[in-house]
């Protein structure tokens, strides 16, 4: 079935995948969310597939958030459908096991804060500005920005964000651990793409057993994401991209993994 409201491209092993409404600031409504997971399901599923860019048509917003006109007159049980709907997407995004980037270009606001923070890695341009502006509106995040926020930011952080409902630009951003690099609106789409390029030169297993050891481990006690870690670690040696890469640095030659 075709989108209708995202735009999906390849380039080299990375699946782009834009959101397009770009005259509502790229809102999340139900559709973009229904055609979204359905989008990540298709990367996951996909081999030729080996990392993912999420991003926003237009130059002015990455998502100005969920679809607020969707809010008007919904009753607080299908209000909680309504997050915990999103919040399966996000975490679907989240437990991807290939490295999904997202490249922000303009307001990633509410839901679109929420959204990036799902992304394993976020690449801004200089006029990005990220904040949860819920409160504003009476609400409160429902996509896991209380939560992936202070993850990110620290408590602090986070709390000035949520309970004052401002923004921050992207060099703030950057400073405060939300994104992992700025640049230039121009030079948006090759820093996304060369940041994807860097995590596919690596092993991809290892990779893969990297984005599970910090999403899961993370909401673990110490010792057990230790144990789970040590787990993952221990995979790795029943796979020939380990032979590969120790090979390599011993015969001090590039390796050349395979995803075996
Ligand atoms: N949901 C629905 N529509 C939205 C939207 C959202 N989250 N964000 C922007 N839009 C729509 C506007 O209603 C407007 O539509 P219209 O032209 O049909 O009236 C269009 O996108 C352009 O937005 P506009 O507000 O005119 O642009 P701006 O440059 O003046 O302001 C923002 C940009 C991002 C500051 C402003 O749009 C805004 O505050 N958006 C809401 C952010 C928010 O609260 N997000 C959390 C939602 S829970």
């Amino acid at each position: 079935m075709p989108f209708e409201n995202l735009l999906l491209r390849d380039q080299g092993g990375v699946r782009w995948i834009t959101v397009n409404r770009p005259a509502k600031l790229n809102a999340l409504d139900a559709s973009v969310i229904a055609e979204l997971a359905r989008a990540v399901e298709d990367a996951s599923a996909d081999i030729s597939v080996g990392a993912v860019v999420l991003t926003g048509a237009g130059e002015k917003a990455f998502v100005a958030g969920a679809d607020i006109a969707e809010f008007v007159g919904i009753s607080a049980e299908a209000a909680r459908a309504l997050a915990q709907r999103g919040q399966r997407l996000f975490d679907a995004i989240a437990a991807l096991p290939k490295p999904v980037i997202a490249a922000v270009n303009g307001f990633a606001l509410g839901g679109g804060c929420e959204l990036a923070m799902a992304c394993h890695l976020r690449v801004a341009s200089s006029n990005a500005r990220f904040g949860q502006p819920e409160v504003k509106l009476g609400l409160i995040p429902g996509y896991g920005g209380t939560q992936r926020l202070p993850r990110l930011v620290g408590k602090g952080r986070a709390l000035e964000l949520l309970l004052t409902g401002g923004t921050v630009d992207a060099a703030t951003a950057h400073a405060w651990g939300l994104v992992n690099r700025v640049v230039e609106p121009g030079e948006l789409h090759e820093a996304a793409q060369k940041l994807a390029e860097e995590v596919l030169a690596v092993a991809p297993g290892a990779a893969a057993r990297c984005l599970q050891a910090v999403t899961i481990g993370l909401d673990l006690p110490l010792h057990q994401a230790q144990e789970h870690e040590a787990a993952l670690f221990g995979l790795c040696f029943a796979t020939e991209d380990v032979r590969e890469g120790l090979a390599a640095f011993l015969e001090k030659r590039p390796a050349r993994f395979t995803g075996k």
